[in-house]
């Protein structure tokens, strides 16, 4: 589907994307691309991120892939500053990394447990701290109204505001992720102009997470009490993505942004 945004909305930003080589990560980094941004990508997964890489460039995409795990923090200071070598700095920072299975609370150990907040929730964190010096552009109280400051995404989910079945460690995750976007908006917004925002995903077709968590008969059921009856495409995550990061959005800090269609506040009928 066509961009609704102009293709220069983007232009001169450089972005690393954490996960970015595949599912949701993959598209928005190649929609950021598509609207100007040359584009970093990391993940665990050499091969991912080659032929990630080969179809951006492919596109005429400025981009680079390199290897790491957010769990990592010599990894995670490694690829920021791999980055800023590469293209000279870093405007905008997108963690999309992140691990999930389905397991019924008692037969999840603490390790497993431990496993998915360490790639969610600490390495959010972790990506935040190590890029923060890149993202500063005015420094210390000189906050402006321009968007000239840098930005960080973080992508979550809607299982948090109820509750999910056999997703209590996503969920935990994922609540800590949307309390991260919230207290760095308001420490890093008001310090360095640097906004923090959050896209909340509902399901999204074509991707690991909904292969994991949606099984096909629980699928059809699903889509019995969704308001827009279908899925949703990574395309919608990576237009918001890209309206966030864009100067339309300059006004937008600490927000998060469910796109799930209404899902997450929908009943069945009766
Ligand atoms: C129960 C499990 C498990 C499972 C792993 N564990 N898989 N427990 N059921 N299916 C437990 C292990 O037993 C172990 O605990 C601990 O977790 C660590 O497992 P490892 O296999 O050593 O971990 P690792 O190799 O680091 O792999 C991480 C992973 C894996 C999260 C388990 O699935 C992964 O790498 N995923 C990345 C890709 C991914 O999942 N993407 C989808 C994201 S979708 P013990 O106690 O035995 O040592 C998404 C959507 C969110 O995030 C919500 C959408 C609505």
């Amino acid at each position: 589907m066509e961009s609704p945004f102009k293709s220069d909305v983007l232009k001169g930003k450089v972005a690393l994307l954490t996960g970015g080589g595949s599912g949701i990560g993959f598209e928005i980094s190649t929609q950021f691309g598509k609207h100007g941004a040359s584009v970093a990508i990391m993940g665990r997964r050499r091969n991912v991120l080659d032929d990630a890489v080969f179809a951006l460039t492919s596109l005429g995409i400025p981009a680079v892939g390199f290897e790491g795990d957010v769990r990592n923090l010599e990894d995670a200071k490694r690829v920021v500053e791999a980055t800023v070598r590469h293209f000279g700095k870093l405007d905008i920072l997108v963690n999309a990394a992140a691990g999930n299975f389905l397991v019924a609370a008692e037969d999840l150990s603490p390790n497993g447990f431990k496993t998915v907040m360490d790639i969610d929730s600490v390495g959010t964190f972790t990506m935040c701290h190590e890029a923060l010096k890149y993202l500063k552009k005015d420094g210390p109280g000189k906050a402006s109204s321009t968007g000239a400051g840098g930005l960080i995404l973080n992508i979550s989910a809607t299982l948090h505001y109820t509750a999910s079945w056999y997703q209590i460690h996503v969920s935990a995750a994922k609540a800590a992720i949307d309390a991260l976007t919230r207290n760095l908006a308001l420490e890093w917004g008001t310090d360095y102009d640097i906004r923090v925002n959050g896209i909340a995903p509902g399901p999204i077709g074509d991707t690991a997470g909904l292969s994991k968590l949606l099984p096909d008969e629980i699928g059809n059921k699903t889509r019995d009490y969704m308001p827009l009856y279908k899925l949703g495409e990574k395309w919608d995550i990576a237009m918001a993505a890209v309206y966030l990061a864009s100067d339309a959005g300059k006004y937008i800090n600490g927000s998060i942004l469910p796109v799930d269609g209404g899902l997450w506040l929908s009943h069945p009928r009766h």
